[in-house]
């Protein structure tokens, strides 16, 4: 029932942007978190390799971010 309703208001594509924005975000919502917890284990590898990814997802959420603004502009 969301599928149709979803449809109806974006694109497939622009549909999967908004939902990877998502997970992306929601990510970049806790990693401070995963990363105080591997500090406060003394796992700095842990910390390092999240920090990594958060830098990695920072960049994906711009890169998505950059996405639906060009849909906005073109208006499709
Ligand atoms: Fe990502």
């Amino acid at each position: 029932m969301a599928q149709v309703h979803a449809k109806t208001i974006l694109s497939d594509c622009q549909y999967n942007i908004v939902k990877q924005l998502e997970k992306e975000l929601q990510f970049l919502w806790c990693v401070d978190g995963y990363i105080k917890d591997a500090e406060r284990e003394g796992n700095t590898k842990c910390a390092k390799a999240f920090r990594e990814i958060k830098a990695d997802e920072e960049k994906h959420a711009r890169m998505l971010k950059g996405l639906l603004s060009d849909f906005q502009k073109s208006g499709k």
